[in-house]
């Protein structure tokens, strides 16, 4: 008698289609391919808003697209070739993968893989394709993540397994923007003990640096929003003192300066403004002061600085992901959590049902949510 082995067959399911840059989403049926060598295939259980994804959806020209890419799930079924992944194990999609075998990889400087960096087409790293059709036609990825479908597929190099005891609808915030920012904070900024840090934007990516230069004992922590609602929210994650721009008359990069005797030893971009990346550096203090910028710019991605500002000994750096080589460091991350060692639950302003899902794009654009977790039907 053989036995035969189960292959993967295309699910129809449900996915939020974007169908045009700034339109609402559609929720409809797609087609998803089984899993492709390398690949695995996900039920996604939850998926949190981003503002990466808003910032896509808005200028991008790719579509239909399906967005989404701070996400947890369950492996559905894998592709040939996949050991690390079995059906039922529990994993947390990242946006840049880790393949452990190219030169960045293999560095213990980088976190930015050669072969599943950031995907910007709208395809699988692999053969250029998408996994996804209505009637026939191609739906694009978006970070070759996709998680604002009950169903997605992406690179086994682009999960990463976790402990089945942590809860997904939570730990999808480790996802992306909650480890960015503690990442920043830890990995490459290294904040030590004692020291002034001024964060530009206190949504969860700024909030999240806050978090992490609290645990390193930093003894000011002074946060910048436009929102005057985010003052009283701050708090809470460890920002010391609060500055809204629009408050005062001389501009906030003078203010920081007066306030912190020529500079603080840290700043950090957390909005997507490269105007607000000057703004960072000329924040920080002359000789040894760090800017660590995160934010994904909407407009002109060029930044203009006085290149006085290096001279007298000042480094910019950017990040993705906080610097974390997601397979190598994202479960002990979990598990810190589970620990208690940091705050997750508390970035959680909003659960959603799927079909309420422009709900969270509107909550985002307005200001009126850290992040919103959108949960995908059972
Ligand atoms: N580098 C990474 O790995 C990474 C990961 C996740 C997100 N991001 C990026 O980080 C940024 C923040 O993401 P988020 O999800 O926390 O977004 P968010 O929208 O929740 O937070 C941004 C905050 O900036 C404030 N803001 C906007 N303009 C401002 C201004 N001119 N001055 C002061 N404050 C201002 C907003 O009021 C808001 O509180 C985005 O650009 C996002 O794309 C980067
Ligand atoms: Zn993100
Ligand atoms: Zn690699």
């Amino acid at each position: 008698m053989s036995t035969s082995i189960k292959q993967p067959q295309v699910i129809t399911c449900k996915a939020a289609v974007a169908w045009g840059a700034g339109q609402p989403l559609v929720v409809e049926e797609v087609e998803v391919n089984p899993p492709q060598p390398e690949e695995i295939r996900i039920k996604v259980v939850c998926t949190s808003l981003c503002r990466s994804d808003i910032t896509a959806w808005e200028t991008q020209a790719i579509f239909p697209r399906i967005f989404g890419h701070e996400a947890s799930g369950i492996v559905e079924s894998v592709g040939p070739g996949v050991t690390e992944f079995n059906e039922g194990d529990h994993v947390l999609t990242v946006f840049i993968g880790e393949c452990k075998t190219c030169r960045q990889c293999k560095s213990d400087k980088s976190n930015t893989c050669e072969v599943l960096g950031l995907e910007r087409r709208g395809v699988m790293h692999s053969d250029q394709q998408t996994r996804f059709s209505i009637k026939g036609k191609p739906v694009y990825h978006y970070c070759a993540v996709s998680s604002f479908s009950e169903y997605t597929v992406v690179h086994s190099g682009c999960a990463v397994k976790v402990s089945s005891i942590a809860p997904l609808e939570k730990i999808c915030l480790l996802s992306c923007g909650l480890s960015a920012g503690l990442g920043a904070a830890w990995n490459v900024a290294d904040i030590s003990k004692g020291s002034t840090v001024v964060i530009f934007g206190l949504g969860t990516v700024g909030l999240s640096v806050a978090q992490g230069a609290k645990v390193r004992g930093a003894s000011r922590i002074i946060g910048v929003d436009t929102n005057p609602e985010k003052c009283e929210k701050a708090k809470a994650f460890g920002v010391t003192e609060f500055l809204n721009p629009n408050d005062n008359n001389e501009p906030v990069q003078q203010v920081i300066k007066r306030i912190t005797d020529g500079g603080a030893d840290y700043s950090f971009e957390c909005i997507g403004d490269t105007g607000m990346i000057t703004t960072a550096l000329q924040s920080c203090c002359d000789g040894w002061g760090l800017a660590v910028t995160l934010g994904v710019p909407k407009l002109k991605p060029e930044v203009a600085a006085h290149y006085g500002l290096f001279l007298s000994g000042r480094t910019l750096k950017g990040s993705l992901f906080g610097g974390w080589k997601p397979k190598t460091d994202l479960p002990s991350l979990v598990n810190r959590y589970l620990k208690k060692e940091f705050m997750v639950d508390e970035f959680i302003t909003h659960n959603l049902l799927f079909e309420d899902i422009n709900q969270a794009f509107n909550l985002m654009k307005e200001g009126k949510c850290l992040r919103s977790v959108i949960h995908m039907p059972k």
